[in-house]
């Protein structure tokens, strides 16, 4: 790992105040407290926001509701064009998204804050342009019958999202959810707020008051009030499973539809032909090293045939090695920092255990330095277990740092077995030049999503979502709007009225 004496560049100096949006005001909380930002890479404080609780909540969601009528019954492409112009609007301000994505969480400018802020704007554009879709169909029922359906929205949706690619993530909640007429009370991460709030003041430059209302606040003070709020009539959740469990108890009181985007441990499979530099660049891709392995489709799991264990791991730690670790803000880094000291410290528990069991071998990485630049972060390095055992708890957990396991195989079907038998089903990734081979995994593993030879991001119109554990709903296409932000109605007409007067 080369270390840098990073010329460090400029942060924000002073920390500033950001507001929440109610009602198409910037508002503090009710109660008047606040929370601090922090920039996880050198652990300053970047902002003050306000601490949102159920005052706040209730306030926002009265506001979504009064708008709920006007905005619903605007004409769907009428609609559309405003997110339209919301692409634009955040294309232009892409470099200062950036800024404020990496400042705020830790993630590289150059390997992810900047990406996220570019595909955020090409989301808006993506939904705005299917506007048209919101379809219904009619029904054959016969020549006297008139049966069809419409796409209404729900109504007033409550959003949470986390800290990982929050403005991506934001984005996913917001842009599909006004697209189909609904209006929406969005929670925002309390780590990572600030793009999110940049993205929201774009936003209302374009939306009338109401329609969106952004929050700040903490998951039990300003989340729980969301989930358990009367008014609200869809909850769309991302973020841990142990949480999503919650937020659906809270739909089940009062039969609200939910959907979740939870965690996952994606296995990536190895097969014997794949002992190539192509693929160690698309497994190094697949774990997201350069998102300090913070993503839900993270492939955690590697699984190698025996006969290229070694000499894979040996490419590996070649290529890993040479990612440079450093400064969020420094264009040259190519991984960046842990977003707070709490998940630094559950990373570096892993590593811990990972490194007093003597039946593991550490094929590099480790505990992070005590000193020298990176000590002032929370910068984890990144590590690889070999000979581990797929019932391990470094196995089995979601680690969302840096640590991966690789596990030995010999033949397809155990390869296969051992990647099920997880309770998450996010991604998963076969590397194969055998056709045959490659299809057969691919259908046989249990994911919402399985990548053959290559380790990419979602991107706009696949249907994105998890299996078991991983999540309920898709995201990020055009069934995943029609089927998490709308529900359908159908009306059917008798035409075999008789005539007055016959
Ligand atoms: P989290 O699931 O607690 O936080 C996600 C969002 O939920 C945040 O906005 C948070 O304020 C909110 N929240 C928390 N508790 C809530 C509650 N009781 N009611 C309503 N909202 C609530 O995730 P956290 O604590 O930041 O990370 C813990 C672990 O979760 C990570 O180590 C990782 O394993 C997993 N995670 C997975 C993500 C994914 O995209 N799959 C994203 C973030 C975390
Ligand atoms: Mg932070």
């Amino acid at each position: 790992m080369s270390i840098t004496e990073q010329a460090r560049p400029a942060a924000t100096s002073k920390p500033r105040h950001a507001r929440m949006l109610i009602d198409g005001a910037w508002v503090d909380s009710a109660s008047g407290e606040t929370l601090t930002v922090e920039n996880p890479g050198r652990r300053t404080t970047v902002a003050t926001i306000p601490r949102g609780a159920k005052a706040d909540v209730d306030r926002a969601v009265n506001a979504a509701q009064k708008a709920f009528p006007a905005w619903s019954k605007i004409p769907p492409r009428q609609r559309g064009r405003l997110l339209l112009r919301i692409a634009d609007a955040m294309e232009a301000r892409i470099e200062e998204m950036a800024h404020i994505i990496a400042e705020e969480t830790g993630n590289a400018i150059r390997t992810q804050a900047r990406p996220e802020a570019t595909l955020t704007a090409d989301i808006f554009r993506y939904f705005g342009g299917l506007a048209g879709e919101l379809k219904g169909e009619t029904i054959p029922l016969g020549e006297h019958v008139l049966s069809y359906t419409r796409r209404e929205p729900l109504g007033v949706v409550g959003a949470i999202i986390p800290w990982n690619a929050p403005v991506l993530l934001g984005a996913l909640k917001i842009a599909p959810a006004l697209c189909a007429g609904n209006t929406l009370v969005l929670k925002t991460a309390e780590d990572a707020p600030l793009g999110v709030l940049l993205m929201t003041e774009i936003c209302q430059e374009f939306l009338p008051p109401g329609v969106l209302n952004v929050l700040t606040g903490t998951g039990e003070e300003c989340g729980g009030p969301l989930a358990q709020n009367p008014i609200i009539q869809k909850l769309s959740f991302t973020g841990s499973t142990e949480v999503g469990k919650i937020i659906m108890r809270a739909a089940a009181e009062r039969i609200v539809p939910v959907s979740l985007e939870l965690g996952g441990k994606s296995p990536s499979i190895v097969y014997p032909d794949a002992d190539e530099d192509w693929v160690v660049d698309g497994v190094i891709s697949g774990m997201r090293f350069t998102r300090q392995s913070q993503s839900c489709t993270a492939g955690s799991r590697l699984f190698l045939h025996q006969d290229i264990f070694d000499s894979f791991l040996d490419k590996l730690t070649t290529k890993v090695q040479a990612l440079k670790l450093g400064d969020p803000l420094d264009e040259t880094s190519d991984i960046g920092s842990i977003i707070n000291e709490k998940q630094f410290r559950k990373v570096c528990n892993y590593v811990d255990e990972g490194l007093k069991r003597k039946d593991a071998r550490l094929v590099f990485g480790g505990l992070p330095p005590k000193d020298g630049p990176l000590s002032q972060g929370y910068f984890a390095v990144p590590t690889v277990f070999a000979d581990t055992s797929n019932d391990w708890r470094l196995a089995r957990e979601e680690i969302f740092g840096p640590v991966l396991v690789a596990i030995p195989w010999k033949d397809e079907d155990e390869a296969i077995r051992m990647a099920n038998d997880s309770h998450y089903g996010l991604a998963a990734y076969v590397w194969t030049h055998e056709i045959g081979s490659a299809l057969r995994a691919a259908h046989a593993i249990e994911s919402g999503w399985v990548q053959v030879n290559q380790g990419l991001g979602q991107q706009p119109g696949h249907s994105y979502g998890g299996y078991k554990q991983s999540g309920i709903g898709r995201e990020f296409s055009l069934e995943g709007m029609l089927d998490s932000f709308t529900q359908r109605k159908n009306v059917t007409v008798n035409m075999n009225v008789p005539r007055r007067g016959t």
